[in-house]
């Protein structure tokens, strides 16, 4: 007989911390951040409040204060003053992120950086890819990811993450960086990336807006939930050391049926207009910023995210507090 009422309350022990089951940790949390080679000084995002593209100069700063509070990990974004057809700037040795990079491996200890691999920033037509008669190419776009990963590690990126989903990215990523004798820089894989709204104040943000199509052709529908199984499953068996589900909130289901099916690390990435809704709802007073934070990400942590990607970090290592 199993027990029930009156024997068995829930109450009892409801809100007690020692039964909490998912606890949020300033160690799980990557911070994103935005290097624009065209400005001295930082400048507001204006579909962000509160998030800044920065000089190179002055994301060593930000770097440093993040790490202060307990942030181990960023995520580089940059802004190239030159854009092309074929992106050349992102796999440029004096290119704005490898210059970040070196910069920031300089001033701060203990900081482990992801750089992001694509070329949506760095070329003319602002697509993923290379482009032919308005199409993007999979498989001639391959080799230019390779570069970059190989210029990334060059520079010192401890992680490089691929997020053009281009069919065989993490392969050609691998064996390019191997035969350089970079074994150790890892690969964290945009696996599951849906074709997503929630990405429009990122475009903004990374002015990585393009100038026709969209990109369809290359992210996931999402209607779709199997197919990420069968992303994530391919990624890994090309080689890749963590996995991400982007975007996050929207998206628990596919993070918690990856979780129970694969054993590599699982990142989410709670993407710029998650951050930009809970912003612009709580600057109208219509919820409390704090407890909106701390509940959606602790929902992406108890699908099971071991770790997730935040415009939000800073803030929540202060409530960590
Ligand atoms: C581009 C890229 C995007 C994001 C990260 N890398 C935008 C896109 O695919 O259009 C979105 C991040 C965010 O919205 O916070 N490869
Ligand atoms: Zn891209």
């Amino acid at each position: 007989m199993t027990e029930m009422f009156p024997t068995v309350r829930m109450r009892r022990l409801r809100g007690l911390k020692l039964i909490q089951e998912t606890r949020l940790s300033i160690d799980d949390l990557i911070l994103p951040l935005f290097i624009d080679e065209n400005i001295e000084v930082r400048k507001p995002i204006s579909s962000m409040p509160g998030q800044y593209r920065f000089s190179i100069e002055s994301v060593v700063n930000e770097v440093l204060e993040a790490r202060s509070l307990g942030i181990k990990s960023v995520l580089l974004f940059g802004i190239p003053i030159k854009k092309d057809e074929i992106g050349s700037e992102a796999f440029n040795k004096e290119g704005v992120i490898q210059r970040a990079v070196r910069a920031i491996k300089e001033e701060v200890e203990d900081v482990i950086i992801i750089a992001d691999l694509c070329l949506c920033e760095y070329t003319s037509h602002g697509h993923c890819g290379l482009i032919e008669n308005e199409k993007v190419l999979n498989d001639p776009t391959l080799d230019v990811l390779g570069r970059i990963a190989v210029s990334q590690a060059e520079a010192g990126a401890d992680i490089v993450a691929p997020s053009g989903m281009m069919d065989g990215m993490v392969k050609a990523i691998r064996e390019a960086l191997d035969n350089e004798g970079f074994i150790d820089t890892a690969i964290m894989s945009y696996a599951a990336k849906y074709n997503s709204a929630l990405y429009g104040p990122f475009r903004d943000a990374a002015d990585s807006g393009y100038n026709f199509g969209d990109r369809s052709g290359y992210q996931m529908d999402f209607s779709n939930a199997r197919e990420a199984l069968r992303e994530v499953e391919l990624d890994i068996q090309e080689g890749a050391d963590i996995v991400m589900v982007k975007p996050a909130i929207f998206y628990l289901d596919i993070i918690s049926r990856v979780r129970a099916s694969f054993n590599v690390p699982l990142a989410a990435y709670s993407v710029s207009g998650e951050f930009s809704m809970i912003t612009a709802a709580s600057e109208n007073g219509y919820l409390n910023r704090e407890e909106v934070i701390m509940e959606g990400l602790t929902a992406i942590k108890r699908a099971g995210a071991d770790l997730i990607i935040t415009y939000f970090a800073k803030e929540v290592a202060q409530f960590l507090k």
